[in-house]
Formats: structure tokens, C-alpha cells, sequence
């Protein structure tokens, strides 16, 4: 193994993050739908930070000690009660969002950033920023890409999304893959025509679209649509490009 080669490993879902593996490389949560999808959109319009917390109790905690603080996530794809939003992109393209600080929990995308944020500066990856956050990437030697998948199980949206990263990160220079970052990839540059299509037959899609989010559906998959990389630091997801 030539060790100037650039390593990049995938994790299937947060379930399945090493922490001890995870130290010393580079992490990037990729949560297409929808969490990190979300969180990419709610920085676009002006969101001034977002807080990922576990539990819903957490995020009433935080929102009644500090002021401009609104709650957003999900269970079960739906809104939380008592809370500003729900999951959907959809829901943070206003201006109510500017400026203010969301506390965020969701079943899978949180819960994979809180799993890795130890290791250091923990990248957010959906396809909407995905070519930027390939920018990014291209100074860091060991590279984990974590897919949060879905109820600790690996979901297929997040590994095309993690192949796209592999495959312009091949671009840029020599790499050496995990066997399953090479399983990813192949299947993402099989798909590479479709990848809607080819997300389409994941079981948490299908669930999205047996509850009615057809257009958050099409919006996720959008590609390159922000230059925004949001980067998890102490705790807290800024814009700001922190040590990176
Ligand atoms: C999650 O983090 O589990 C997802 O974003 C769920 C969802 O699509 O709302």
C-alpha cells in the first residue's frame, strides 16, 4: 500500500461507527434524506448555527436557556411535538430562519454526527454541496465517510452520495479504498445516469414518498447546488470554515 495515497474508508450507518477507527481521520456525515440535506438549506437561508442534540428533551432544554434558538428534526419522518419544524428542506427556505440558532434531532443524521464529532471537525455532506465538500477533501490524507443510514441500517441514498465523493476525490489524486468504499463507488459509477432511480428502491425513500414528500424527494438529490460545507466543531455546526 503506497501510504501517500489518500485513505478513504465508508462506514454503512452510525450504527456501525468504530470510534478508536474514526480518530485521526477526517469524518463527513452524509445524511441525503434528509437531515444533512436540511442543514445544508436552513445555512443557504441564514440559519446562523445549528446545535445536533439526541433527544427532543435536550432540544427543549437548550431552547429554554438561550434566546433565538428554534427546534427542528423529526420521528419517524414527522415533526416533534412541540416543535418549529420538521425535517423537510422545504420548511427552512423562509425568512424566519435567519440568524437564529436550530437545535436539531433526527432519528439517524444527528445521531451519526454525535457518534464521530470526537475525532475533530466532523464535514457535512448531502448532494446539494457534495462538489464543495470534494474541494474541501482534497488536502486530507485519511478520510471517513460516515452514512447515517436508517435505523442503524445502511440506506442506499447515503452510499451514492458517498461514491460521488469517492469519485471526485479520484479526480484530484491516487486513493486507497476500504473494500467497502470500493463497493460504494462501483455502485454509485453503476448508477451515475440515475441516481434517483437508483435511490428509489431504498426503504426509507419509499417511506418519504408513502407519506407525501415527493418534492423533498426531488430537491435532495439536486446536485452542486451550494458551495456551503458546514462543519461540526465542540458541538456546534457553523458554515465558518473552522481549522480546515
Ligand atoms: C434522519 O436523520 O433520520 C432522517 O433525516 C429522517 C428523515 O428523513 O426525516
Amino acid at each position: 500500500m503506497n501510504e501517500t495515497m489518500k485513505q478513504i474508508d465508508v462506514i454503512a450507518s452510525a450504527k456501525y461507527v468504530d470510534k478508536n477507527k474514526i480518530t485521526g481521520s477526517t469524518p463527513v456525515v452524509i445524511d441525503v434524506l434528509r437531515a444533512t440535506s436540511v442543514m445544508v438549506t436552513a445555512f443557504e437561508y441564514g440559519v446562523k448555527e445549528i446545535i445536533p442534540v439526541m433527544s427532543p428533551e435536550e432540544a427543549f432544554q437548550i431552547k429554554s436557556s438561550k434566546t433565538d434558538v428554534i427546534l427542528g428534526g423529526e420521528r419517524s419522518a414527522e415533526i416533534i411535538p412541540g416543535f418549529d419544524y420538521d425535517n423537510s428542506p422545504f420548511s427552512y427556505m423562509n425568512s424566519s430562519v435567519k440568524g437564529k440558532t436550530l437545535v436539531m434531532t433526527t432519528t439517524n443524521g444527528t445521531s451519526a454526527i454525535k457518534a464521530v464529532e470526537h475525532a475533530g471537525d466532523v464535514l457535512i455532506a448531502s448532494f446539494l454541496n457534495a462538489g464543495e465538500v470534494i474541494n474541501r477533501l482534497k488536502d486530507f490524507d485519511r478520510i471517513t465517510l460516515v452514512c447515517s443510514g436508517t435505523n442503524g441500517n445502511y440506506t442506499i441514498e447515503d452510499g451514492l452520495c458517498a461514491g460521488y465523493i469517492i469519485d471526485g476525490l479520484m479526480q484530484l489524486s491516487e486513493v486507497n479504498l476500504t473494500d467497502f468504499a470500493h463497493l460504494v463507488h462501483s455502485f454509485y459509477q453503476n448508477s451515475k445516469n440515475d441516481i434517483r432511480k437508483a435511490a428509489s428502491v431504498a426503504k426509507h425513500y419509499k417511506v418519504l414518498e408513502q407519506k407525501g414528500f415527493k418534492r423533498d424527494l426531488e430537491y435532495c438529490f439536486k446536485t452542486d447546488e451550494s458551495i456551503i460545507v458546514p462543519v461540526c466543531k465542540d458541538g456546534v455546526i457553523t458554515k465558518k470554515q473552522a481549522d480546515l
